[in-house]
């Protein structure tokens, strides 16, 4: 992936892990969301976005207790009411998670709301 940035990391505990003594799938989708969010929130600005879609998604390698995973975003494509990226997670040098997904900002009633991408931190 061009142009990453590290948005996360985490340790795979023993409570993460499933049957086999693999870090369980449904984990790593949770640890995937929330730094994709980090990633939405600061890359947009809104405080609000909420997760709309994600590609079809793929695991690669096992991760096992006591490893090290480091979420990277990039590729960004900015929208008018979204934005689009791709999220990798590397364990030991390897890819074991990748897929693209699509954050929407909404107000607090949870409608959906354009992006004010010309504010300075923005850029
Ligand atoms: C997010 C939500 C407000 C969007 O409302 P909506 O009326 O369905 O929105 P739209 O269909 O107009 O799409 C909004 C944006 O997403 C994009 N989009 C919609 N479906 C998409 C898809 N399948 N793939 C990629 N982009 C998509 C649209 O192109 C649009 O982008 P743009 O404004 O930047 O051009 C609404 O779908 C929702 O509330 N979903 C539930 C969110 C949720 O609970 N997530 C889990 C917890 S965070």
């Amino acid at each position: 992936m061009d142009n990453r940035e590290k948005v996360a990391s985490r340790l795979c505990m023993i409570k993460d892990l499933g049957k086999y003594g693999n870090l369980f799938g449904g984990n790593m989708m949770a640890w995937i969301d929330e730094a994709a969010a980090i990633f939405a929130i600061k890359t947009s600005g809104e405080k609000n976005m909420v997760t709309l879609h994600y590609s079809e998604m793929t695991f690669r390698h096992p991760v096992k207790e006591g490893d090290i995973v480091d979420f990277f975003c990039g590729k960004v494509r900015r929208g008018v009411t979204s934005i689009t990226f791709e999220i990798e997670a590397i364990c030991a040098g390897r890819t074991v998670f990748c897929a693209d997904c699509v954050f929407v900002a909404v107000d607090d009633d949870g409608q959906k709301k354009a992006i004010d991408w010309n504010t300075p931190e923005k850029e």
